[in-house]
């Protein structure tokens, strides 16, 4: 199959572009390379992808990506590009919009009129707001987002019901649970702690260490992206998560173990649209999907570990 990966040279993207270029799929990556984070890792990532076709652009911009489309006859489309970030999103709303709604709607328009069928895109758990029910189902409200963040995954996912409705696009939106793992984003905790941890510098642990997560490994996400891909719905919502949500000081403590150092931590208060706990109920993911976590945070962070001490310099350019 001829899939485009858009956010090719992100986080997520550069797994999942392993993964489907492992598979014998033809890639094609189109992405910004903005620097919400320093452009040198999504360069080094793209250096570890010699088959992919990478095209240097800002899907927002319509007549651009109809071009692309034109060029390459997709069979389907794998939508991982956004502007990332909870609290990114409290300072520079409008690259939200931009990026993420506009993008996003490009991305259906093309689909639309290029006659792809096929749409894989990524939500996020923080559509979830601040509920209080978990685990965290497909089924629970979501309609009260707590950052401009959210709020662009929701409206995502309601732009893909339109489309859907409207031309019969068969779209699947992957809620990811706070992913790690090798080449994570600078700006996720995982990378932020280790850095602090080497750097001998503070920690910042927001509601003084009284938070969850159920942090995914990046490995077990690419695996529902994939199967998500294979198996395409008319219209469905997935949560993609670990279903093992851990406090955030044991997170630092398996850090602390695996770098054979203690963390100093600055305890602060909860941060404006931050949620105190995400916790994924994943079992539409298995009887969809037939999708599972397989990775423990143990395994996970010894994994992530192995890989920072064999990438020091893009963790500390
Ligand atoms: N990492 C997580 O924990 C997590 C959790 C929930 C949802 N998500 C979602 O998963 C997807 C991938 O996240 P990630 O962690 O890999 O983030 P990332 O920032 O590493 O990757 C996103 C990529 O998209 C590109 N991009 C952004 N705006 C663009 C634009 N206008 N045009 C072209 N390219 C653009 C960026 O350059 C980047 O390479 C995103 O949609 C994100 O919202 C991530």
């Amino acid at each position: 199959m001829k899939i485009l990966v858009t956010g090719g040279a992100g986080f997520i993207g550069f797994h999942t572009v392993t993964a489907l270029l492992a598979q014998g799929n033809e890639v094609v990556i189109v992405d910004n390379f903005n620097d919400y984070y320093d452009p040198r890792i999504k360069e080094a990532r793209i250096q570890q992808l010699p088959g992919a076709i990478v095209i240097r652009q800002d899907f927002s911009e319509i007549e651009a990506m109809k071009q692309v489309f034109k060029e390459h006859s997709f069979d389907k489309v794998c939508h991982l590009g956004a502007q990332a970030g909870v609290r990114y999103s409290l300072t520079h709303p409008h690259v939200y919009v931009k990026s993420n709604v506009l993008g996003t709607l490009n991305m259906l328009e093309c689909c639309r009129h290029f006659n792809v069928k096929d749409l894989v895109f990524a939500s996020s758990s923080s559509v979830y707001g601040g509920n209080t029910k978990i685990p965290f189902s497909e089924t629970d409200p979501v309609e009260k987002p707590l950052s401009l963040y959210a709020e662009s995954k929701r409206t995502n996912e309601l732009q893909a019901y339109a489309y859907h409705h409207l031309y019969g696009l068969n779209c699947t939106g992957l809620r990811f649970f706070n992913v790690y793992g090798e080449f994570n984003r600078p700006d996720l905790a995982a990378w932020k702690f280790t850095k602090a941890i080497l750097d001998n510098t503070p920690i910042d642990v927001y509601n003084h260490g009284n938070m969850k997560r159920d942090w995914t490994y990046v490995g077990d996400i690419v695996r529902g992206i994939s199967s998500a891909l294979q198996k395409p719905f008319p219209y469905e919502l997935i949560n993609l998560g670990n279903h093992q949500p851990v406090e955030l000081t044991y997170f630092i403590e398996l850090i602390e173990k695996e770098l054979g150092k203690k963390a100093k931590k600055n305890l602060l208060p909860l941060q404006p649209g931050d949620v105190p706990m995400t916790w994924a109920d994943v079992s539409k993911a298995k009887k969809l999907l037939d999708w599972e976590p397989t990775t423990s945070i143990e395994e996970g962070v010894h994994k992530l570990m192995n890989w920072v001490k064999q990438n020091m310099n893009l963790l500390v350019p």
